[in-house]
């Protein structure tokens, strides 16, 4: 590890407090696991208000039994065994806070899901038919939502650029549809985030139909891994029982031969490219003739 001249070390999984702990000491580098990471890029991304308060509130959970070492030379100051440091207390202290600081985070956070109870009780007042866009992050959601409603929802080549449900809403036919982008889905998502990020992924429960987004420029065993982990996540916000339809977007990508190996394998999914337009109109048409 020093050899290589590494300054962190990134696991690809989850760590216990005190195996982080371990690492850290051992390796003298900042140790990075798989929450810790994910929780990160997160925080770059979040816009909203809600998002913000959401990532703050896992990364203090998260925190929470991790806090240590900052006040640790203030622990020598203490007396004899069982007596305790300045160090100890100041931890303390910061723990208390982070606490009341939890405490006050869940209570705006169940506000702001109120509110939002409440505009979605108007979207189904209104009858407006609902669709959600699901799919493996980067695999051309937002791009597809703007595409389809003209909206400018900002796409970037990044992992978890959407952080934040956005709905827009298109006519087709003289009829007006809703559309909705949520988070980019990973596989192995840590489950404590799933439950903090499960009121956004709310906003799929309430659709009408899911538009499962999948790359249609990955591999065959690529995409079977990112749709199980879709589907995986679904089911676990509870919204394995709502209807889905897969959508192959980056069609652009695709040679003819490849694209007719997309059809055999999934017979049923329109081809669409988010980037030049191709395939949408079908696809609007297709929505409309389900509802
Ligand atoms: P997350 O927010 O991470 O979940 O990503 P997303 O699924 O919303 O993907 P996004 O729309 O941000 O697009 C990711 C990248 O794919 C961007 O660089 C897009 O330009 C590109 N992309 C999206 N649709 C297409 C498409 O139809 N064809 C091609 N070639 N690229 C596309």
């Amino acid at each position: 590890f020093a050899r290589l001249g590494a300054e962190s070390l990134i696991v690809d999984d989850e760590l216990e407090p005190a195996q982080q702990r371990y690492l850290e000491d051992a390796l003298q580098a900042r140790v990075v696991d798989r929450t810790q990471l994910i929780l990160d890029i997160f925080a770059q991304h979040a816009v909203s208000a809600e998002g913000k308060l959401q990532v703050e509130l896992a990364q203090l959970e998260y925190n929470l039994p991790r806090m240590r070492g900052m006040w640790q030379h203030l622990e020598r100051l203490g007396g004899g065994v069982g007596t305790r440091g300045p160090g100890e207390s100041q931890l303390e202290s910061d723990r208390r806070t982070a606490r009341r600081r939890i405490t006050l985070l869940r209570r705006r956070l169940k506000e702001l899901e109120k509110q939002r109870a409440t505009r979605r009780r108007e979207r189904k007042r209104n009858e407006t038919p609902t669709v959600a866009l699901a799919g493996y992050t980067n695999v051309g959601k937002s791009t597809l939502l703007n595409a389809l409603t003209g909206a400018e929802v900002s796409v970037e080549d990044q992992l978890f650029h959407t952080l934040d449900p956005t709905t827009r809403g298109f006519d087709f036919e003289g009829r007006r549809y809703l559309l909705t982008d949520t988070v980019g889905f990973i596989r192995r998502l840590p489950h404590h985030l799933v439950e903090g990020f499960a009121s956004t992924l709310e906003e799929t429960l309430v659709a009408d139909v899911v538009l499962h987004v999948v790359d249609a420029s990955a591999s065959d065993d690529e995409q079977d891994r990112q749709r199980d982990a879709v589907g995986d996540v679904l089911h676990e916000i509870g919204a394995g029982d709502l209807p889905v339809v897969i959508v192959l977007n980056k069609i652009d990508r695709v040679d003819p031969l490849g694209r007719r190996r997309l059809s055999n394998r999934f017979p049923d999914a329109p081809h669409v490219s988010a980037l030049t337009g191709e395939g949408l109109e079908q696809l609007q048409a297709q929505l409309a003739r389900r509802f």
